[in-house]
């Protein structure tokens, strides 16, 4: 059996669906692994460490020639078109954007899986790309920040005078924005951040930080059964408006996570409320590729509003391209052990199983996902 890791042709893709580790416990379960040369090159794996794993380096026909296809973004159609009947292709493919892929994968009879539709269940926690990847966004979001801050985070006692702690304040506290907070407060600053969800609050007080909420009747429901956020009312969100408005005038860095799935993301910061931040002050959109939180971001730029930079990086684990890899490769390996069979040697996948039916978007000719039909 041969599993193949293809290179990512996007310029703003710099990782890669394996790393060195990750070739170890393939070959563990008994599969050749073929890895595209030059693949790990933007995410610091040069072909030399993959091929001391295990791996055969192939150029990209070969490794389009595989039982199995690992990636990060959806593949082109000329990539798809030289794939062999049921093959299983495995990335971050984004159904939502990429509908018009969906007649080449069931033309071509691919069973594509999606891994950041993998469920937030107990037992697919260590396949969970979102989390993986978000993790290192929140991370990455705050050293970002400093880096465009002309000022320093902790608070400094000098000969020379005080220079006052940075504050930083945190809109959406999933993953990401925990992990925004938790880097925030290692570097000295004081923090403060808001959800809609009310079982947020103890993790934020947790790690230090202030926790601001519109706290009426609507947001004791503001959660799904899964733990994601509802669409608030608009009665909601003009209370949160005004609470955000009151609360980011004395800010210095605003980071913003907030998103509701298959939703565009909510907006949280105005052009009036970036207009009362003091020059100098910083806002990360994270959220700026489901439409941003605040309207003045942009996706890729930095774009500077009243002396206030917004910064609207794309791809952000991708600015973490080593750890975000190894991480993501990772996961990959997990949600393949469920369907390899190592001592038979074969693939065999159970469509009982509710991991494999929440991420299979084609299989055999046939576009699989209620929600995409
Ligand atoms: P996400 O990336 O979908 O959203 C980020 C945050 O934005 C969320 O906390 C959400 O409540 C918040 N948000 C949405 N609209 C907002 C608004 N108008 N104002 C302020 N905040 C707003 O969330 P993520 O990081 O994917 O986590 C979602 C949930 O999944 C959490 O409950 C988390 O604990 C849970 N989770 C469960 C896992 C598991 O069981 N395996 C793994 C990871 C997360």
């Amino acid at each position: 059996m041969r599993i193949s890791i293809i290179k990512e042709i996007s310029s703003r893709e710099q990782r890669v669906a394996a790393s060195p580790e990750s070739v170890k416990l393939l070959l563990r379960l008994g599969v050749d692994v073929l890895i595209e040369e030059g693949a790990g090159v933007l995410s610091g794996f040069v072909d030399e460490s993959f091929q001391s794993a295990g791996a055969k380096i192939v150029n990209r026909s070969e490794c389009l020639n595989a039982n199995v296809c690992l990636c990060v973004q959806m593949p082109p159609k000329e990539d798809i078109d030289k794939m062999n009947d049921n093959t299983i292709l495995v990335g971050i493919l984004n159904p939502y954007e990429n509908k018009n892929s969906f007649s080449d994968l069931i033309h071509n009879k691919i069973t594509a899986c999606c891994m950041e539709l993998i469920p937030r269940i107990s037992r697919a926690q260590s396949m969970d790309v979102l989390s993986s990847q978000a993790n290192l966004s929140g991370y990455r979001s705050v050293i970002d920040a400093a880096e465009q801050f002309g000022k320093a985070f902790p608070m400094m006692m000098t000969a020379a005078g005080r220079v006052n702690p940075a504050k930083v304040m945190v809109l959406g506290v999933g993953v990401a924005g925990l992990q925004a907070i938790a880097t925030a407060k290692r570097l000295g600053a004081v923090v403060s951040a808001t959800d809609v969800r009310i079982a947020t609050k103890e993790q934020v007080e947790s790690l230090g930080a202030k926790f601001i909420m519109v706290e009426d009747e609507e947001a004791q429901n503001a959660e799904t059964s899964g733990g994601y956020a509802k669409e608030m009312s608009e009665e909601y969100k003009q209370k949160q408006s005004q609470l955000i408005a009151e609360t980011i005038s004395k800010q210095d860095i605003v980071i913003c996570t907030a998103l509701i799935p298959g939703k565009p993301a909510p907006v949280l910061v105005s052009e009036e409320m970036i207009n009362t931040m003091a020059p100098g002050s910083i806002v990360v959109d994270l959220a700026v590729e489901a439409g941003g939180n605040c309207p003045l971001s942009k996706l890729g730029e930095i774009v500077i509003h009243n002396s206030v930079k917004i910064i609207g990086h794309a791809n952000v684990p991708g600015r973490v391209a080593k750890d975000a890899s190894a991480l993501y490769a990772k996961n990959i390996v997990n949600f393949l052990s469920l369907f390899i069979k190592k001592d038979e040697k074969k693939i065999d996948i159970d469509w009982n199983d509710e991991i494999i039916n929440a991420v299979v978007l084609t299989h055999n000719g046939a576009l699989k996902l209620e929600e995409f039909k």
